[in-house]
């Protein structure tokens, strides 16, 4: 009965798509704890590229069901041209594979809205968030004015908390943000719309996820968003609104740690952000393109959800150690070595130093960390193109090490690696 989990170990974007298509092959259930529509996950399967923002990879997977849990925000607009998207390209998206929890708590227009007026008022402090109403539609959760995906089922509530819903936050537009109000009647004739469509894939998730545990079938729980842009042990206060980490998946599903067979972080072989806050090792000019790529390429650094270009750096082992002890991590998927082919020397930061010490901790306050430095190892690249390579023993010697390195600095296994964006492009390390 076990329950597999997949975390992001960096900011984000690590390829968490790939290997969560992987290791759907092998699993029953494939479910979405945290995070909403601001995820953005590739899916490449011979010519066909799938992006998905909020339902899980595993539906690529005939025989894989797809859940949506209490943890997620979801903007049923953005669900419901996902659902079409597949549909039209022939898969399976009926209520049989696909449930939503009715604890996930709806996105509206209110909080696009609210998010947009709030990054603008923030200025230069501005979080760099994806505007899709992640962080209002938190806050009305945590202070209990939320509206979850159960209302769907009752058409005179739901109309009645929709009116209640935009009246309020129209106070809060027009009043601190000077922006025009959106119509109340519109947006709950647009939200009945969506109910009549979603309410037959509603279902108390947490059940399902016990029911599968119990009968000895095997779920994954697909993280977004990554270590650190959790709501809590993140770059706060740049960072996500909800807990992508471990802990997340258990509440964002509603089942206990008992059943925990694979904590799997994914993690680049480099760094990559988007939006503000603090990056030790992020690199600039001629070596920041060569990572970056040049945006042609849909694995190039550039945003699923935004098109941003994403801020790119070298490996940094001390957001691994972090991403370790916050997660229990028990394996690391290290993804686009094929990336780093080519180079002559490549440095990987093992710890920062602060105030003429090295630590292995990323501080809590961003004051602090603004003033550690990365402390680099340098190690020796490879020159051959590994794109073809499905064996570890087959990489160059200087690929091998590199991997190897990353295993015994973190003391966590590495049990695969990526080298190209296919769906068959990844070492399987036993
Ligand atoms: P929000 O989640 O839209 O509120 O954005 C908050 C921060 O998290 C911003 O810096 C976003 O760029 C970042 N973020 C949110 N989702 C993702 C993701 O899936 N990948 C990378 N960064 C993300």
């Amino acid at each position: 009965m076990p329950l597999n989990i997949i975390i992001g170990s960096q900011w984000g974007d690590e390829g968490k798509g790939r290997i969560t298509d992987l290791l759907a092959a092998e699993a029953d259930v494939v479910a979405r704890f945290s995070g909403g529509d601001n995820a953005g996950h590739t899916v490449t399967i011979g010519e066909e590229v799938f992006k998905l923002h909020l339902i899980p990879s595993g539906i690529i997977h005939e025989g894989v069901s797809c859940l949506i849990g209490n943890g997620v925000v979801l903007n049923p607009a953005v669900l419901l041209r996902e659902m079409d998207m597949l549909a039209e390209r022939g898969v399976n998206v009926s209520p049989q594979r696909l449930k939503i929890s009715h604890k996930a708590h709806l996105i509206t227009p209110a909080h696009i809205a609210l998010d947009e007026a709030r990054e603008l008022d923030r200025g230069g402090g501005a979080i760099g968030t994806t505007k899709r109403g992640i962080g209002p539609a938190y806050t009305d959760k945590t202070c209990r004015a939320g509206l979850r995906a159960g209302l769907f089922t009752d058409p005179e509530a739901l109309s009645k908390n929709i009116h209640a819903h935009i009246e309020t936050h129209n106070r809060t537009l027009t009043k601190i943000y000077g922006v025009d109000p959106l119509n109340p009647r519109e947006v709950a004739a647009e939200y009945a719309d969506y109910a009549r469509r979603l309410v037959p894939y509603l279902a108390d998730c947490d059940l399902l996820v016990d029911d599968a545990l119990q009968e000895g079938r095997t779920v994954l729980a697909e993280g977004a968003q990554g270590t650190l842009l959790d709501i809590d042990h993140g770059t706060y206060p740049f960072v996500t609104s909800s807990s992508p980490t471990a802990g997340g998946a258990l509440t964002g599903l509603g089942v206990g740690p008992k059943h925990v067979a694979r904590i799997l972080g994914v993690a680049k072989v480099f760094t990559t952000r988007v939006g503000s806050g603090p990056f030790p090792t992020e690199l600039q000019g001629e070596q920041a393109t060569r990572l970056r790529g040049s945006g042609e390429n849909p694995w190039d650094e550039y945003g699923t959800t935004t098109g941003r270009p994403r801020r790119v750096g070298w490996l940094d082992l001390v957001i691994l150690h972090h991403a370790r002890r916050i997660n229990s991590l028990m394996e690391l998927v290290m993804t686009k070595l094929d990336i780093l082919s080519g180079l002559e020397d490549i440095p990987v930061c093992t710890a920062y130093e602060l105030d003429g010490k090295q630590i292995q901790y990323i501080p809590a306050d961003l004051q602090t960390l603004a003033r550690c430095r990365p402390v680099y190892e340098i190690l020796p690249g490879w020159e051959q193109d590994i794109m073809n390579v499905r064996q570890l023993s087959r990489l160059p010697l200087n690929a091998r090490r590199y991997v190897d390195f990353i295993a015994d600095q973190t003391g966590v296994p590495v049990s695969y690696v990526s080298v190209g964006p296919g769906r068959d492009q990844s070492i399987v390390i036993q």
